[in-house]
C-alpha cells in the first residue's frame, strides 16, 4: 500500500524545519548508503549528528505522533530518527531497495518495514525529483506539496528521478511496524478506517462496534506477536 498523508506539517512547521536545516552543514549522501545503493545515490544529506537536523527531526516526530492516519497505517513500534536530503543540478537516486535494518546512533537496530518521504519544497519550484515506487507490475510517481508525506513498503524498488531545475528538499525515515507483514497491516488499516467512520455514524457505544473493536485488537495482538 502506497499512502499519501496530506498536511503532516503545516506551513509554519515547514518553515521552522527549513529554517533549521537550511543552515546545517550538508554532506555527501553516499556516506549513509549501503554498498549497492551507494552506487545509485547522488544527493546531499544532513549528517545524523547535525544539531539542526536533530531539532528538525523532533518537529517531524511530534507531528507524526499527532497524525491519526500515520498511526493507523504504520502501527509504529519504532521510528528511525528522521533525516533530511537535498537534490539539485541533475542529482537523483537510481532504482534501489532500502536496507532491511538501520542502526541508530545509540545502537538500536530498526527493521525497515515502511519507508516515508515528507516533502519540504513546493513541487512547482523544481523539475524532476519524483519518487517512483514500483509495486507489482505498476509504478507510481509521487511528488507532493510541502508538508505532505508518502508512506510505502520498504520492500519495494524505488528511485528519485533526477532534479533538472531548482532544489528538492525532503525528510525521510523508516518505520519498524508492530505488524511486519504488509498485507496484514493493510487489513487492519481498512478495518480501522471503517470503524472510525462507523463511530461518527452510530456512536462509540454501539454493541456491534464494541465487538468489532475487540476483534480488531485481537487481530492486532495476534499479528503483532508474529
Ligand atoms: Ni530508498
Amino acid at each position: 500500500m502506497i499512502l499519501e498523508i496530506n498536511g503532516v506539517l503545516d506551513a509554519a512547521s515547514v518553515a521552522r524545519v527549513r529554517g533549521l536545516i537550511d543552515r546545517g552543514a550538508w554532506a555527501d549522501g553516499r556516506a549513509t548508503a549501503g554498498y549497492q545503493s551507494a552506487l545509485a545515490k547522488d544527493n546531499a544529506q544532513l549528517p545524523e549528528d547535525s544539531p539542526e537536523g536533530r531539532e528538525a527531526a523532533q518537529i517531524v516526530l511530534d507531528a507524526l505522533g499527532r497524525s491519526l492516519l500515520f498511526q493507523t497505517a504504520a502501527l509504529p513500534a519504532e521510528i528511525f530518527p528522521p533525516l533530511f536530503n537535498r537534490y539539485a543540478g541533475g542529482q537523483g537516486f537510481g532504482v534501489h531497495v532500502d536496507n532491511a535494518f538501520r542502526q541508530t546512533r545509540d545502537g538500536r537496530r530498526i527493521r525497515t518495514d515502511l519507508s516515508a518521504t515528507l516533502f519540504l519544497e513546493p513541487p512547482e519550484s523544481y523539475d524532476g525529483g519524483e519518487l517512483v515506487i514500483e509495486e507489482g507490475s505498476t509504478s507510481q510517481a509521487v511528488k507532493l506539496a510541502a508538508g505532505d508525506m508518502v508512506l510505502y513498503p520498504a520492500t519495494t524498488l524505488h528511485e528519485v528521478r533526477p532534479v533538472t531545475r531548482g532544489v528538492r528538499v525532503a525528510c525521510f525515515f523508516w518505520v519498524q511496524s508492530l505488524v511486519p507483514e504488509q498485507h496484514k497491516r493493510s487489513i487492519l488499516f481498512d478495518m480501522d478506517l471503517a470503524m472510525q467512520k462507523l463511530r461518527g455514524e452510530i456512536g462509540d457505544g454501539h454493541p456491534s462496534l464494541v465487538a468489532l473493536t475487540g476483534a480488531y485488537h485481537n487481530l492486532l495482538r495476534l499479528w503483532a506477536a508474529g
